[in-house]
């Protein structure tokens, strides 16, 4: 089975901006495209992430628009923000995400951009979420490019509102070696990660540096943390996940 980080036909074309530059293995838009329903149907129902939307909307302002960065198919996070009366703007790279994310939430109570997570900017510049989910779509990103969308939630946050992150640490997955860590302990490069019948290289901050990813560039504080394993069915041919999820607000009274 041909690698999930391969390189595309149209990146061996040319030199492509460094920001496009995955780290080699981790699933890339290439691979999401091929996965599609499959995925939502190992990881659509997962009671942990819908118990998270729950905390996160019991947070938000009745009726705002909820940014929803790398939304897959929509189900099960957009779908359920729309169904409680969210409007969602979601995000993702895979044009394959994106036709299922407009089916499962048509417009007007959804609409879906197809972008990199780097390239997109809201529709204007005064635009703001009440808003800003991210759940397990960081994993194509370096530090770098982490610290710098997160940077960017200072703009598109809304004083008050809410943020909801769900991702993997680095220290929950058996596969990481202390070489692994970058210098200062908060982040690791290269965990080995079976995804949908594939070997992957996942690149994951630890609890803490989720935590700072959130505090020190979002501007956000923590209001809760947890963490949940999730366990795919034998089938699905992936291995357990445990994520850890972030509830995080930002201060009414800042700027
Ligand atoms: C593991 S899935 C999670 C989907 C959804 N957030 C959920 O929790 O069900 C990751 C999603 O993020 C998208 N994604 C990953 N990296 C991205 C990037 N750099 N830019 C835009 N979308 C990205 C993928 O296409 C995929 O749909």
């Amino acid at each position: 089975m041909a690698s999930p980080g391969a390189p595309s036909a149209s990146s061996m074309d040319g030199p492509e901006p460094p920001h496009h530059a995955a780290p080699p293995n981790v699933p890339t838009k290439e691979w999401f495209d091929t996965k599609g329903l499959d995925y939502e149907t190992i990881y659509g129902h997962n009671e942990g992430l819908l118990k998270a939307v729950d905390k996160l909307t019991a947070r938000l302002r009745p009726g705002c628009r909820v940014l929803d960065l790398g939304c897959g198919t929509g189900r099960p996070v957009a779908h359920t923000l729309a169904a409680r009366g969210f409007q969602v703007h979601g995000v993702d790279f895979s044009s394959t995400m994106v036709s299922l994310s407009r089916a499962a939430v048509p417009s007007p109570h959804g609409v879906f951009d197809c972008a990199h997570l780097l390239d997109w900017a809201p529709p204007s510049k005064d635009q703001k979420y009440g808003g800003i989910v991210a759940t397990s779509s960081f994993y194509e990103l370096s530090r770098e490019q982490s610290e710098t969308l997160v940077s960017r939630w200072r703009d598109w946050l809304e004083p008050g509102g809410a943020a909801l992150l769900m991702m993997g640490a680095a220290e929950d997955f058996p596969g990481t070696r202390p070489a692994l860590y970058d210098a200062d302990g908060r982040f690791a490069r290269g965990i080995p990660f079976r995804f949908m019948g594939d070997d992957c290289f996942l690149y994951l901050f630890t609890r803490a540096g989720w935590r700072a990813l959130l505090e020190e560039k979002g501007g956000l504080v923590v209001r809760e943390h947890w963490v949940e394993r999730f366990v795919p069915s034998e089938k699905a041919d992936c291995d357990d996940e445990v994520n850890s999820f972030f509830i995080a607000e930002k201060e009414k009274t800042v700027e």
